[in-house]
């Protein structure tokens, strides 16, 4: 990464498997962009219903092993376009929010009209308390959810929200932004590493982090995402950019043909938590068991919001770029965040634990 002019080892981001710069992806956004311009230039209900999107629809489906997919211009727009469907399909009467979730399923929630009742961050004993008190008799819930919470580098417990949710007779949303593409035997994310599938799990996710490209993606059921189709979000928005589309059917074909990818990135993950964890930094993540995947972030409090701010400075003095952040799910201090991809070589993890070595002797809080 280059910032002010400097060069910097780069520890952020979202990129796991660093296609965003991929000459193939690249290519691709670059040829669909000359063949068939930058869009439609008209909603997917008119005639903006290209033979990319339906490619990219049907790739997604085949991914993921669902019956059908639709692709979005935005992850943002992926949790309420689903929420919403839901909705209109009948299947829920109030919403549960798991508090830690990201700002568009905050937002995705609201749009929807229903009562949103926010629950304590993955804490299943208050997620079951606050649904006795608000679930009148016959109403059912929607427990909606990140997979993985991308900051404090946990899964959520979607099998353990699932039997709340059928308990009462209700569903599960998870916005799987950054589980898909990296978690998983098959990469099909969160769900699929803790081994939990059900059919009133419904998904949605982003393809602009592990894919290396762009847009939202829904998955599931054909009567699903017939109702997505049909919602407000589909019909009026214009079809994403052609580059967008080409650059996801390409980043999804890449994942898909090199599962590769995912063991590099996870041998990388275990490596840093292993050197981070012999200085006494651990996440509070735990490995997942083998094959299923290991999350590629590390993140930490030390002290106040000045204390880790000053150690990330003396990273950035030592030419390493790791990330202070105050993001959703940080806590009111923020913490320090790392992330390695499938493409970081061993020095480079070794560079940053000996530097993240003497910064936390130099800025002990
Ligand atoms: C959990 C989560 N959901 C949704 C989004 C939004 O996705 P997009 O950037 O494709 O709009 C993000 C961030 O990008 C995210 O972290």
């Amino acid at each position: 990464m280059i910032l002010d002019g400097k060069k910097y080892l780069y520890f952020a981001g979202t990129s796991y498997f660093q296609l965003h710069t991929h000459p193939k992806v690249l290519e691709a956004a670059e040829d669909a962009t000359h063949k068939f311009g930058i869009g439609s230039a008209t909603t997917r209900a008119m005639t903006g219903t290209t033979p990319l999107l339906k490619k990219v629809e049907d790739k997604l489906a085949s991914y993921f092993n669902t019956e059908d997919a639709a692709y979005l211009p935005s992850g943002w727009l992926s949790s309420l376009a689903g929420m919403k469907a839901l909705d209109e399909m009948g299947l829920y009467d109030k919403i549960f929010l798991d508090e830690g979730s990201h700002y568009s399923l905050v937002d995705g929630a609201m749009a929807t009209g229903r009562p949103v009742i926010r629950f304590q961050n993955r804490n299943l004993k208050n997620l079951e308390k606050l649904m006795a008190k608000h679930l009148g008799p016959n109403e059912r819930p929607l427990v909606a959810t990140d997979g993985l919470f991308p900051v404090i580098a946990s899964l959520a417990p979607i099998g353990e929200y699932l039997d709340l949710a059928l308990k009462h007779g209700g569903v599960v949303w998870v916005d799987d932004a950054h589980g898909v593409g990296i978690l998983g035997l098959h990469g099909r994310g969160s769900c699929e590493a803790l081994g939990t599938r059900s059919d009133k799990i419904f998904l949605g996710a982003t393809l602009s982090k592990a894919f290396g490209s762009y847009g939202g993606i829904v998955l599931g059921s054909n009567s699903f995402i017939q109702q997505v189709r049909s919602g407000g979000v589909l019909t009026g928005s214009s079809s994403p950019m052609n580059a967008a589309v080409a650059a996801s059917i390409k980043g999804i074909e890449l994942v898909q043909e090199n599962p590769g990818f995912r063991i590099k990135l996870w041998e990388n993950a275990r490596f840093l938590k292993e050197s981070l964890g012999k200085l006494g930094i651990i996440s509070e993540s735990r490995h997942l068991p083998e094959m299923h995947g290991i999350i590629p972030v590390v993140s930490f409090s030390f002290g106040d919001a000045e204390n880790m701010k000053s150690i990330q400075n003396h990273l950035l003095e030592e030419g390493i770029y790791i990330q202070y952040t105050d993001y959703k799910g940080a806590g009111p201090g923020g913490m320090l965040r790392m992330v390695v991809t499938s493409s970081h070589k061993k020095v480079e993890i070794v560079r940053l634990s000996t530097a993240l070595k003497e910064a936390l002797g130099r800025f002990r809080p």
